[in-house]
């Protein structure tokens, strides 16, 4: 038996995957939500025999898609995709997000941006009215990153944000490094006035090589509830 978070997500998986059709090229998101999706997309695959091309946002859902039978090609080769499924940390009212809590957000924006549309599945917990609660992650270079990251705080002063503490990420006792070798730098902002502004300025920093910010990126959110029941946002 589930419990009722992951029975949110399974359900918000298993709706989100109707939008996948026979012989696209689908991005496949990482975290919790999206493995139940990479999982009901393995079931389609094996006992419907349906076909797609995954292209995986992160190791970690590489395997699993391998796992579950899917095939998996990277983005040069599908080149353009149909449809991105990902979760989220947070999203608002604009469908705007907050990602990257698993630290793949650079690989994640790449590929739902080289896609038609983007569907986002969540539990209820993760919609906001304003963004920021979520400590906004930013993949950093290793190469001076603390002169990064005090230009990162400097420019937190001039933006509407209620707290301004940037913490780097760790594993263990060492630097948590992203699929790309990098490390992320997370900012504990509460709330986010401007999240469009924030999202270029912080792109602007040398060495910042993306933000957790997705901005007119999403076109749906699939919300799941702990009974099983689905919202669906677009
Ligand atoms: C991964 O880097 C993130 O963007 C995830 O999509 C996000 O953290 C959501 O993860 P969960 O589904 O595990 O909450």
């Amino acid at each position: 038996e589930l419990s009722p978070i992951d029975k949110a997500k399974f359900a918000a998986a298993k709706r989100a995957v109707q939008y996948v059709e026979d012989g696209m090229r689908v991005g496949l998101g990482t975290g919790s939500t999206a493995a139940w999706m990479v999982r009901c997309l393995g079931e389609m695959v094996r006992e419907e025999g349906l076909q797609i091309k995954g292209v995986p946002t992160s190791t970690r859902t590489a395997d699993l898609a391998r796992q579950m039978g899917i095939e998996v090609v990277t983005l040069d080769e599908a080149k353009w995709l149909d449809v991105t499924i990902d979760g989220a940390d947070e999203f608002d009212g604009q469908l705007n997000l907050i990602k990257g809590g698993g630290g793949a957000l650079l690989q994640e924006k790449i590929v739902a941006t080289a896609s038609d549309m983007m569907v986002v599945i969540a539990d209820a917990a993760k919609e906001v009215a304003q963004l920021g609660a979520f400590p906004l992650p930013v993949e950093v270079v290793p190469f001076g990153w603390q002169t990064t990251r005090a230009l990162i705080e400097e420019t937190l002063v001039g933006m509407d944000v209620l707290g301004r503490t940037t913490t780097l990420r760790l594993n263990g006792q060492k630097p948590f490094l992203t699929d790309e070798n990098n490390y992320i730098v997370d900012l504990h902002l509460n709330r986010i006035g401007d999240p469009r502004q924030l999202a270029l300025v912080l792109n602007q920093i040398p060495g910042v090589v993306e933000n957790g910010l997705f901005i007119d990126i999403c076109d749906v959110v699939v919300i799941g509830q702990g009974d099983g029941r689905v919202e669906v946002r677009d």
